[in-house]
């Protein structure tokens, strides 16, 4: 009987953000990364609507990364929704099938998976799904538990309530046995019956996890939670992958050093305040400083004078000098020229609507020397000379 692993990473938007990179890693890598530390699991399908060709460079490094897993990306042919996708490609899933991890790509986490399946080993229920508690004026936006602390047994799940039951919440992350699936069948044949009986009602083929199958799992009693401490965050709109990111270099730091080695100044290097991911074929100049919360891609080019903290500069983009970026995503083969400035907002702690106010360049965006000046909130997707951006 084998583990299995599914990841979950939707579509499709032009760029795919499962390969936004997310701590100097695509985002789908930490997931992925997660699967390979299980001893026993050597399958994982990545289930999405991105076209193939998206993720074939993606797959083929990670193959190469982690040799003992078999990957494989399964397309579906439109949303079928969190659980469809489980359901249509069952024939793949199935044959051997001991249990199965479910986890969603859109998360920051450090994926607590042996935890979860220690824990999950110890119960007779269906599935176990990772809890993580978020500040109660939050907990209404994700998918709500109310559980039996003593048993760890889910006796209700709400998705999205209208009003506070719990701030534990679903945090994405989840095993199930092979019985599962007789659980997506019968959600799938009672949405089936449904329509059947409304000819008039409206019609989809999409299957959600949450609210057709984890709904009446919980009522069933078969649903188990394991509540994680760790960090954990979603990873909704492109502004919350720089803080997602710094929780990320912060775990490395603790965990695994060696993902982080950047140049030091002693060494010739720039001064640099960690967590900061350098990708070694960068070039950054001994006078810049680079730091915390800074990720530079593949082929970067961080000239003299130049600052960037708090901020994530994908590959082939040049900062020139005496540029400063901070509380930004820069986009792909963008440039930022001399003495530019591309400037976000920092993240309010205390902020409860999520209000994010970095920065975006999107690809190949050019900001012309000095008098360019982007505010927060901006999105900005073509090249500006010589004007104030409000
Ligand atoms: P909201 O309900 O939008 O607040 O978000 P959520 O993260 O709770 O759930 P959502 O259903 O949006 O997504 C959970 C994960 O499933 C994410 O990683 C998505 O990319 C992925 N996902 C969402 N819809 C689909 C789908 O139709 N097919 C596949 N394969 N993945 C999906």
């Amino acid at each position: 009987m084998a583990t299995k692993g599914v990841i979950l990473i939707g579509g499709p938007s032009k760029a795919p953000k499962p390969l936004l990179p997310i701590g100097g890693k695509p985002m789908i890598w930490h997931p992925l990364a997660a699967l390979a530390r299980i001893p026993e699991l050597t399958e994982v399908f990545i289930v999405g609507f991105y076209e193939d060709a998206l993720m074939t460079d993606f797959i083929r490094g990670a193959k190469r990364e982690f040799p003992k897993l078999s990957i494989s990306y399964l397309r579906e042919y439109r949303s079928l929704g969190t659980a469809g996708g489980l359901y249509h490609f069952r024939d793949s899933l199935l044959p051997n099938l001991g249990m199965l991890f479910v986890l969603n790509a859109d998360i920051c986490s450090s994926f607590p998976l042996a935890e979860l399946m220690d824990m999950h080993q110890k119960h007779r229920g269906v599935g176990t799904m990772m809890g993580v508690t978020v500040p109660k004026e939050t907990a209404t936006r994700y998918g709500c538990i109310v559980h039996d602390p003593a048993s760890a047994q889910v006796l209700h799940y709400v998705e999205k309530p209208e009003k506070w039951i719990s701030s534990l919440i679903n945090g994405g992350v989840y095993l199930f046995d092979k019985s599962f699936f007789d659980e997506v069948k019968a959600a799938m044949d009672t949405k089936e019956k449904h329509a059947a009986e409304d000819p008039f009602g409206e019609r989809d083929d999409i299957l959600r996890l949450e609210q057709d199958v984890l709904v009446p799992l919980a009522a069933g009693r078969k649903l188990f939670v394991y509540e994680s401490k760790d960090f954990w965050r979603q990873i909704k709109r492109a502004g919350s992958a720089v803080p997602a990111s710094a929780l990320y270099l912060n775990h490395f730091t603790k965990t695994n050093p060696k993902l982080l080695t950047a140049p030091s100044k002693e060494g010739g290097g720039p001064t640099i305040i960690a967590p900061v991911y350098i990708d070694p074929s960068a070039e950054v100049d001994p006078s810049a400083k680079i730091g915390p919360n800074v990720s530079l891609g593949a082929n970067v080019v961080v000239a003299p004078g130049a600052r960037v903290r708090d901020a994530i500069i994908m590959e082939g983009t040049t900062i020139d000098k005496h540029a400063c970026v901070q509380n930004s995503i820069v986009g792909k083969h963008c440039k930022i020229g001399p003495w530019g400035r591309v400037d976000g907002a920092p993240e309010d702690p205390m902020d409860t609507k999520n209000n994010l106010n970095i920065t975006i360049l999107a690809t190949e965006v050019t900001v012309a020397k000095e008098t360019c000046i982007v505010l927060p909130n901006k999105t900005l997707n073509r090249s500006a000379h010589d004007q104030v951006l409000l």
